[in-house]
């Protein structure tokens, strides 16, 4: 005779914990977390409610609940996150990657195959989980890689997960404030050897508006990757002035704006000598991603 507690009364007992604390999809997050933490899959979990969890597991799993309940994403709790068909780690250093982002890199890659590219050099600014650059090396195997970070805990969680995909041999990690690195020649990048791709994710939240993100975001995510200065805007206008110095002349930078900064940003790269290709929507239809080339004279 055991005292165990059921896979399926876990379960409910998460469920109704995050009922109780307004946390989004309780049952889904309890399934996630339960199945995340107990190493099962799905048809498991559906399949012998009755199984009995020994009280150590249980415990576990209790402790990542009332985690949740107070806020952490389930994504730091449980150490990955999907993106691109590709598993990343991600801790505490990284921000989680977001279903939009995955814009960018298809936006990337095709840009590359259209032109036949044959070994195209592409850069990824504000890397983070690095889950951009290794997607976008994943896809393309010919292509060469870089990403660079301000932040060196940032970078050693995107190195584990270039690993982890298998494309480590093709990428370079530069700890840079935006493109200083590369302009100065360091890390053995050479300027005249000039990039087909920029993208970035940059952090794009004014420093004002950061006390009324989710707590999710605002007290578990690093202030470095969501605030981009007092505006918000600062990392977009210093890449638009910085990159044509490593961009290919026929080469593209795309990025990733908060939603409402489309217009805004695409009006700055005017007038800075960008012309705007294409503004991607993300999937509630807002404008989110900007793809621009220097404008031709
Ligand atoms: C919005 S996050 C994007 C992370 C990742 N690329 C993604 O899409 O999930 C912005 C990233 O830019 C980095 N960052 C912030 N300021 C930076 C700077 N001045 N130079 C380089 N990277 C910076 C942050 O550390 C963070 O990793």
């Amino acid at each position: 005779m055991t005292n165990d507690i059921s896979l399926g009364e876990l379960l409910r007992q998460g469920t109704e914990i995050f009922r109780n604390t307004l946390v989004p999809q309780p049952q889904q997050t309890a399934s996630l977390l339960v199945r995340a933490l107990l190493k099962l899959d799905l048809a498991t979990l559906i399949a012998h409610p009755e199984r009995p969890v020994a009280e150590a597991d249980a415990e576990r799993v209790r402790a990542a609940f009332d985690r949740r309940a107070d806020g952490e994403p389930a994504q730091y709790i449980i150490g990955v996150q999907e993106f691109y068909g590709l598993e990343f780690k991600v801790t505490p250093d990284v921000l989680i990657p977001r279903p939009e982002t995955e814009f960018l890199v298809e936006i990337a890659v095709e840009f590359c195959q259209e032109r036949n590219l044959a070994a195209p050099r592409i850069l990824d600014v504000g890397t983070g989980s690095g889950c951009i650059a290794i997607s976008i090396a994943h896809a393309l195997p010919q292509a060469q890689v870089w990403a660079c970070d301000i932040s060196p805990g940032a970078l050693a969680v995107a190195r584990e997960n270039a690993l982890r995909n298998g494309v480590a041999e093709r990428l370079k990690f530069v700890e840079s404030d935006y493109l200083s690195a590369f302009l100065g020649n360091a890390s053995g990048f050479s300027a005249s050897d000039r990039l087909d791709v920029i993208v970035s994710n940059p952090p794009y939240v004014a420093e004002h508006e950061l006390s009324g993100l989710q707590r999710e975001v605002r007290d578990f995510e690093p202030v470095t990757s969501l605030v981009g200065g007092p505006e918000g805007i600062e990392g977009y206008v210093n890449l638009l002035e910085t990159a044509p110095a490593i961009l290919a002349p026929q080469g593209i930078f795309a990025c990733e704006v908060g939603f409402t900064q489309a217009e805004r940003i695409s009006q700055i790269a005017q007038t800075l000598g960008w012309t705007c290709l294409k503004m991607t929507d993300d999937l509630q239809g807002i404008p989110r991603i900007l793809t621009f080339k220097r404008t031709e004279h």
